[in-house]
């Protein structure tokens, strides 16, 4: 069998992780990592540099194997996200897994005949003889079941050209799946039934997932991300290169200034020393306007348990201290995502720019409900 890569792009990086098989979990092969260029907002805009850093990717990471597949998240423009409800008959008046494959079946179905490929739909709530919402509907008598779902479409033309570019260099087959279906995968959303938060702090954007029983309850993209970081500090301290504030940024840069000792700290690549603190108190200001603009989207859907978690991920939380100052604005226990169901080194599954790349991994197709006849089939169903 062939190997198994995986591939996400950010506005800022773009990793590919590559995997076997072995004891039914994906085992990691590798997992590289490099700048990107060409992608703006989860859009092609330069076919020939994307498919540049392709196939650099593919020749680093499969080192001339045969790629079975390549599963692929989009994100950003090249998605887009739609509510439909779907009713469906509890075929033994107790609701059971089949009713909610049936309802699953009939939302592709009918998301399928619109213009856009599916790429995922995801039940957000259920309600049962058009009563109030519930997360829990197994098990529960009712004569109908209605299921809200997050209908995932492809937008544009990013994913046609993805895939060309990706069958061009010999990968057998694509999937493409949305990028939070990515995070589900990669923190095990299906086995936890606690209420708890993802927090992704990208380049460009920052990413709210809240889930509870298992179910994804909201997602929300903000529209500003950690780069903005290194545009305040050039302006704060005169740097005409966001290269060199960037690294001042990851190499010296604190999200709590009161965190920091008084000392000083040289600016890469010019002769000019600042105060550390100085440093801090620029990103500080900057980082709590992005946790706290995340916090307050958990807040509106009232998550504010104090005992309740927050997982941060995304390179933006590899800055020093930035768990310490989500705590502090959240009031709740915050720590780094960590992938499992992958078989890796325990310092790749916790980093934060690998989740999404980690969870494509264990990205499965749909398959659609296959309803079971005769009378073996009625019993058990
Ligand atoms: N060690 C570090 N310390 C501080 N910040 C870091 C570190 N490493 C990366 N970053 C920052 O993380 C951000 C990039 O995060 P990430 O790689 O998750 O973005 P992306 O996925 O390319 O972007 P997006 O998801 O918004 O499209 C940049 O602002 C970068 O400066
Ligand atoms: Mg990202």
């Amino acid at each position: 069998m062939g190997l198994t890569v995986s591939l996400d792009m950010g506005s800022e990086k773009m990793v590919m992780a590559v995997a076997g098989e072995s004891g039914g979990a994906p085992k990691l092969a590798a997992i590289k990592m490099i700048a990107s260029a060409g992608m703006e907002e989860g859009v092609v805009t330069d076919k020939a540099k994307v498919r540049s850093y392709l196939d650099f990717l593919l020749k680093e990471g499969a080192k001339g194997e045969p790629v079975e597949v390549a599963h692929v998240a989009l994100s950003g423009k090249s998605l887009r996200v739609t509510e439909r409800k779907v009713t469906v008959p509890v075929q033994r008046k107790i609701v059971k897994e089949s009713d909610l494959a049936r309802a699953d079946k009939r939302c592709r179905e009918t998301a399928e005949a619109g213009e856009n490929p599916v790429l995922d739909c995801f039940p957000a709530a259920y309600s049962l003889d058009g009563g109030s919402p519930t997360r829990r509907p197994l098990d529960r008598s009712a004569k109908e079941l209605t299921v809200t779902y997050r209908v995932y479409t492809a937008s544009g033309n990013s994913r046609q050209e993805l895939e060309k570019m990706l069958l061009d260099l010999g990968v057998g087959q694509v999937r493409f799946f949305p990028a939070v279906r990515a995070f589900m995968e990669g923190v095990g959303v299906r086995n936890r039934k606690e209420r708890f938060a993802l927090v992704d702090l990208g380049a460009s954007h920052t990413g709210v997932l809240l889930f509870a029983d298992s179910l994804l309850e909201k997602e929300a993209i903000l529209p500003l991300g950690t780069e903005t970081v290194d545009t305040d500090i050039c302006a704060a301290f005169k740097i005409e290169e966001l290269r060199q504030a960037r690294k001042l940024k990851q190499d010296e840069g604190s999200a709590l200034r009161s965190a920091c000792r008084n000392e000083k700290v040289e600016i890469p690549g010019l002769r000019k020393q600042i105060e550390k603190r100085d440093l801090a108190k620029v990103i500080q200001c900057r980082m709590e306007e992005l946790l706290e603009g995340a916090i307050f989207q958990l807040q509106q859907a009232g998550f504010t348990d104090p005992e309740a978690e927050i997982l941060l991920t995304g390179g933006g939380s590899r800055l020093a201290d930035t768990l310490l100052l989500a705590e502090k604005l959240s009031g709740q226990r915050c720590r780094y995502a960590k992938a499992r169901g992958v078989q890796a080194a325990d310092d790749v599954l916790s980093a934060p720019s690998c989740l999404i790349a980690l969870g494509l991994l264990l990205c499965k197709p749909y398959e659609p409900f296959e309803e079971q006849t005769g009378w073996f089939g009625r019993l058990f169903r």
